[in-house]
């Protein structure tokens, strides 16, 4: 076991106004753990503050209103008794001197009759996803969702507002929007799942404009500096998805315009979200980092030697891990010591109780 005490990851670092211990961030990661109504269980308390030793949490996404949804289990942002559940775990995590941000979520076509009473979910465009999805009956085919209404589209604005005044209310440090991994957002801006014709279809400028009223719905609630956003421009899952017919400039237009509006950081999936970190097509993570001026969170498959590597050439400023948080509360320990890191079965990473969530031992 090699210290790495020393190591310039593990040192505290300044991201906008707030002070980290570190500069490793807890991944988002959804484990639906929460009940029939989106609420975390109490235990969720216990499981993220276990886990403040990470410079930065980015809790598991979380559902902005009732059409958000997609998957079971999972918690919103959308009721006064959300909000109470989350209360518990700000103060769990905050007690711990940890600081945790809220991922807001829209799954929009990655859903499922069976979470909205029999109705279809919603979508830019009526293009079914590939595969499966899973639901209280087990694993079932996605479905052609419905397309939105242009007069719809404000509403959602409104649902993402409300969801982050909520996450104030709940105590929360900040909020990171999803952008990522193919939900709401993302189908509008790939032009391989959004074929409008209105003003949110079509052009770049058009397929942006949804994603950019949200974000600055959400900077109006918290201001630029508590805000955060996460992207993969090049990940194909869930719904096999295809990407873009011009990820680079499509995506560079994208993070030009959210350094503009200041946002405090970018956090990207290097890669397919936990699979290859392989470049794909002409997308260069370098570029697309350049073209933002706020921090830049890197993300998938990095250990603590590949974090020093891409912090030495200058090439991000914190890196977020998921999988191993799940079986290691203490990583940051962990990763200070060289010790040896625990894994979590694949069959706790989704639903269940506290087993294979909040129980994991830490070190000794
Ligand atoms: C169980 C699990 C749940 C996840 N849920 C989310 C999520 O809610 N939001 C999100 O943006 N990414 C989610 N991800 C992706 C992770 O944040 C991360 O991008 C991915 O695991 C790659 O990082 P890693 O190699 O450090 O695990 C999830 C990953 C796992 C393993």
């Amino acid at each position: 076991m090699t210290n790495r005490i020393a190591s310039p990851i593990l040192q505290p670092v300044t991201l906008g106004g707030l002070q980290l211990k570190n500069r490793i961030v807890m991944a988002p990661m959804t484990r639906s753990r929460a009940d029939d109504n989106g609420i975390q269980p109490d235990y969720a308390a216990e499981y993220y503050a276990q886990r403040a030793g990470a410079g930065l949490i980015v809790t598991e996404a979380t559902n902005i209103s009732a059409q958000a949804r997609g998957y079971t289990r999972t918690p919103g942002i959308w009721n006064e008794d959300q909000i109470t559940a989350w209360k518990r775990v700000t103060q769990a995590v905050h007690q711990r001197e940890g600081k945790i941000f809220l991922q807001l979520w829209h799954t929009g076509r990655m859903s499922h009759p069976d979470m909205h009473d029999g109705g279809l979910p919603v979508a830019p465009s009526a293009i079914k996803p590939h595969g499966q999805i899973r639901v209280h009956e087990g694993m079932k085919d996605f479905v052609t969702p419905r397309a939105l209404r242009t007069d719809e589209i404000p509403l959602i604005v409104e649902d993402y507002r409300r969801g982050a005044e909520n996450a104030k209310a709940a105590g929360f440090d900040g909020v990171e929007i999803h952008s990522a991994n193919n939900y709401l957002l993302e189908q509008f801006i790939r032009d391989s799942t959004n074929v409008r014709t209105d003003r949110y279809g079509g052009s770049l400028e058009n397929r942006l404009r949804f994603p950019l009223e949200v974000v600055q719905a959400v900077i109006d609630v918290w201001g630029a500096e508590r805000v955060g956003i996460r992207i993969s421009p090049v990940t194909t899952t869930p719904g096999e998805t295809p990407l873009d017919s011009d990820t680079m400039r499509t995506f560079g237009t994208y993070v030009a315009a959210l350094s503009n509006l200041g946002l405090l950081y970018v956090h990207e999936i290097e890669g397919v979200t936990q699979q290859s970190r392989e470049e794909v097509s002409d997308v260069s993570f370098a570029a697309l980092r350049r073209a933002f001026r706020g921090a830049y969170i890197a993300n998938n498959q990095y250990t603590l030697d590949l974090a020093e590597q891409t912090l030495a050439a200058g090439d991000a400023d914190l890196f977020s891990i998921g999988r191993p948080f799940i079986a290691n509360p203490d990583l940051v320990a962990r990763l200070a010591s060289g010790a040896p890191l625990a894994e979590a079965p694949k069959a706790y990473w989704y639903g269940g109780d506290s087993t294979g969530y909040s129980d994991w031992p830490t070190m000794s």
